[in-house]
């Protein structure tokens, strides 16, 4: 079924939104102006000073974070005390031993002190790494060994899961472990954050950072080999400020919620340094997913923006439109959706449950800040992910990597490069990052089409990696855990379509000599990955084959499996070690 376009008319919101033409700002684009706003003092150009300093020094009883956690305690806190315990934490960190560029590795719940911490690190000079928090202590090990990490920052609750892997971590210098609320007990060999922060000053001078200092390390997956760490510099927060205002259009008086786990880079760019640097007040849920207790968040604390995804929002449709209906959720004005690809189904029941349509946008962990987006102001063509961002050219290319400017053909998606928050390396492999980029693009690693609108259209990606749930997972981290089973001879590992989660991690396995097929090794192995790579990571299914299809040099081809699962064509088979 086609959806129509859904008009948008300015003159009915009662918020006039910041982008209003989107032409007429693309044509009059200047990132030194949105720089200029942001009056960014000489050798203080770092995100914490931008995202909580400034707005203490101009407005420093305005709520920053208002945290809501699992068990419905609410805890508020103003710019001001957001800029003391972050100094505090600079201060403390700075004690332990903390050097430029070091790297903090962020392993815990939701909880306030995660964001003190990361502001901490950010005036101390160090480099944050967030880790998703499901993850288990594989994914940890590979990820803090590979950006050769300094310090973890965890809660009472994870800490085993780092106490298991601590001798394999040879760079690691200390781990701090945060008790929220909680009683400190003895938890060993660790620093507790509240022993460090207990005599240290309110008052911290910000370490001398320039735009090009590192500021923010995530990890993404790919076809092969092990996550790589993209690495960000404090200039990205120029994109972030200007996409907070002219994509999430906040305004000074919103009371925004970003869904994102901090773990993931929507919930640090769209998290915290989006709605901050726009001093704007945050909502930050400590509790899971659930389709009431989020409309309950939403009407408690009168959200007017909210930026979620597309799972969370195929969640909510199964639990229908007459619940958040009934529960008059009056304050959302504008929602907004990342991550996967928001079936048109998802944008046009935002208008039966909330009267308001989804807005669908497009980034990556690489591109650092949102490239492709419907504003507010835009018409929605459902299933679109809307037009290029000002100031950013996005192109469909072929595989000459040239510019295919005809409508409605499928190529690869790529960006111009040069915009303030790209990555600037893959930590400890600049040959990977290089590789990222041909002629005069970024290859973004998605396919998609433009219309004659400008419209963009996502259709799929071009490599192996899978996107279950909106979380990336590399099919080669989930092989090596499976072949680290003595049962399993090799294995290859797919995405598998799903209804709900976009995708789910389907495993293929051949066993070794003397293992037998059956229920039991099949959920043996599934837990044997879930102990390893934590529950999002590991296989949801398994089948056991007799052998991988391969290429003649050995490599496990995956899109033929994909293409078999799929009951698909088989393409090109010509290097099939068999044929
Ligand atoms: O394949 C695209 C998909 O998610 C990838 C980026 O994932 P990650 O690096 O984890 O960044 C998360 C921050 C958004 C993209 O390369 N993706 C993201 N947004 C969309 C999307 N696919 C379709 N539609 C989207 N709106």
């Amino acid at each position: 079924m086609d959806y129509p376009e859904i008009n948008k008319n300015i003159d009915d919101y009662a918020t006039s939104p910041n982008l209003n033409d989107l032409k007429q700002r693309t044509d009059n684009w200047s990132w030194e102006q949105i720089e200029n706003e942001l009056e960014i003092p000489n050798k203080k150009f770092n995100q914490a000073y931008i995202c909580v300093d400034r707005h203490a020094e101009k407005n420093p009883e305005k709520l920053a974070m208002i945290w809501h956690g699992a068990n419905d305690a609410i805890e508020n806190y103003t710019f001001q005390q957001f800029r003391e315990e972050s100094n505090k934490f600079a201060n403390a960190i700075t004690k332990v031993g903390l050097q430029k560029s070091d790297r903090v590795f962020f392993f815990t719940d939701r909880i306030p002190e995660l964001y003190f911490a990361c502001f901490g690190v950010l005036k101390a000079g160090g480099i944050i790494a967030p880790l998703f928090s499901a993850f288990g202590p594989e994914p940890v090990a590979e990820r803090f060994n590979r950006a050769e990490g300094e310090y973890i920052i965890t809660t009472p609750n994870l800490l085993s899961k780092i106490e298991s892997i601590r001798s394999e971590l040879p760079s690691l210098k200390a781990i701090i472990v945060i008790s929220h609320r909680s009683k400190q007990s003895e938890l060993g060999n660790v620093l507790q954050y509240h022993e460090i922060m207990k005599d240290m000053s309110k008052d911290f001078e910000i370490v001398n950072s320039d735009r090009e200092d590192w500021a923010v390390m995530h990890f993404t997956s790919g076809t092969t080999g092990l996550p790589k760490g993209a690495a960000h510099v404090h200039n990205a927060l120029i994109s972030h400020y200007a996409t907070g205002k002219y994509v999430l259009d906040l305004h000074e008086d919103d009371i925004y919620w970003c869904t994102a786990d901090p773990g993931w880079v929507t919930g640090t760019s769209y998290g915290m340094f989006a709605p901050w640097s726009n001093g704007v007040t945050s909502i930050i849920y400590e509790g899971g997913f659930s389709a009431r207790k989020w409309y309950e968040v939403i009407k408690k604390h009168n959200v007017t923006v909210w930026y979620t995804a597309p799972t969370a929002i195929r969640l909510l449709m199964k639990a229908g439109s007459e619940l958040p209906k009934s529960m008059d959720l009056q304050s959302l004005r504008y929602i907004m959706s990342v991550g996967e690809p928001l079936n048109p189904e998802g944008v046009v029941w935002g208008e039966a449950a909330f009267n308001l349509p989804i807005h669908d946008n497009w980034w990556q962990t690489e591109t650092g800040a949102i490239m492709v987006a419907n504003y507010p102001s835009l018409n929605i063509r459902p299933g679109s992910m809307g037009k290029a961002f000002p100031g950013i050219k996005v192109a469909i290319i072929d595989d000459n990597f040239k510019e295919i400017t005809e409508p409605d053909v499928e190529g690869q998606l790529a960006v111009k490069p040069g915009w303030p928050s790209m990555f600037r390396t893959y930590w400890n492999d600049e040959e990977r990052y290089q590789s990222r980029f041909k002629g005069e693009w970024y290859i973004t690693g998605d396919r998609a089409k433009k219309d004659i609108d400008d419209y963009f259209w996502f259709i799929g990606r071009d490599d192996d990696v899978i996107n279950t749930a909106g979380h990336l997972v590399g099919p080669f981290e989930v092989e090596s855990a499976l072949i680290e089973h003595e049962a399993v001879a090799e294995a290859g590992v797919i995405g598998k379509p799903d209804p709900v989660a976009m995708e789910i991690v389907k495993a293929f396995v051949s066993l070794s000599e003397g293992f037998e097929q059956s229920d039991e090794l099949r959920r043996e192995l599934i837990g044997h990955c879930r102990n390893k790579l934590g529950p999002g990571t590991a296989p949801r299914e398994i089948e056991f084959i007799d052998t991988l299809p391969k290429t003649r040099s050995g490599k496990i081809m995956r899109r033929l499996l994909k293409a078999r699962e799929l009951g698909l064509p088989e393409g090109d088979t010509s290097t099939l070690e068999d044929d």
